[in-house]
């Protein structure tokens, strides 16, 4: 039986599925700052929940980068149209993983994706937080959906993995202005926003990147944090932000006598 959620993406992934050229700049700034993290392993591994229409991926950009790439998403159709207009085959480098939900993954289905050298979420968060909220969650259960799925970012990283979330902050419905503000206004934008409380609850760049640093438990040890940008999609438009983090080299033990 197809699931609520399931039935909910597939409809908002219909919707945007022909908006290719809408993303454009969206999809250059992600697939460069994807490119960026590339550790230069040969067999290096990029994995990308949320990749639905892959609107935002170069894949073949990625794929030269890579030597393997696997996209995640709960909407097998999307994925399978995604790669169709692309036009790529869905072969040995490159697997979908449709049908995964992310707040529920099923083990078998994690342990085929464990240790990316890169491994990255694009804007799916707000959409797990939305659906969330719409089942009536409140402030710190939203919390929870937020750390749960940094917290399943962090357990796909190889060791020095880089992880990348890849999400919007707010959106011009309550933040009028950020449609005429240009490249260099976005960053103060962003702080303003944030110091305002007008974003969507889980969504702050700058209190996720504070829960990584203080959660000793996920192991990672750098941070950096690139230059908002703005997405414009039809009459909307979002600030979208960009966290890196890297797991640390090997698990380091604390010697008791020492
Ligand atoms: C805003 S879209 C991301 C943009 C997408 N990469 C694109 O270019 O079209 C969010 C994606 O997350 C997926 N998604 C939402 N909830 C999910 C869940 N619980 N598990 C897995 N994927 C989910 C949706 O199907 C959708 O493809």
């Amino acid at each position: 039986m197809i699931s609520a959620t399931l039935r909910h993406q597939r409809e908002l992934n219909l919707g945007s599925a022909g908006r290719w050229d809408d993303f454009a700049g969206h999809r250059r700034r992600v697939t460069d700052l994807i490119l960026g993290h590339r550790t230069g392993r040969p067999s290096s591994r990029l994995v990308v929940l949320g990749a639905g229409n892959c609107n935002d991926l170069e894949l073949a950009r990625l794929l030269a980068g890579f030597a393997d790439v696997d996209l995640v998403d709960i909407d097998t159709e999307a994925l399978a149209g995604a790669v169709r207009r692309q036009r790529l085959p869905d072969g040995a480098r490159l697997r979908l993983h449709g049908g995964v939900d992310l707040t529920d993954p099923a083990p078998d289905r994690l342990e085929r994706l464990s240790r990316g050298d890169v491994v990255v979420s694009t804007t799916v968060l707000t959409q797990l937080l939305d659906v969330a909220l719409q089942a009536g969650a409140t402030g710190p259960e939203l919390l929870t959906v937020r750390d749960d799925h940094l917290r399943l970012i962090t357990g796909l990283l190889a060791p020095r993995g880089v992880g990348m979330l890849v999400t919007d902050v707010v959106s011009s419905d309550t933040c009028p202005q950020l449609r005429t503000t240009g490249t260099g206004g976005l960053g103060p934008l962003l702080a303003e926003v944030v110091n305002g409380g007008n974003f969507f609850t889980g969504a702050n760049p700058f209190a996720i990147e504070r829960w990584l640093s203080t959660s000793p438990d996920l192991r990672l040890d750098r941070f950096g944090m690139a230059p908002p940008w703005r997405w414009d999609i039809g009459d909307r438009s979002y600030l979208v932000s960009a966290l890196a983090f890297r797991k640390q080299a090997e698990w380091r033990t604390i010697n008791a006598a020492g």
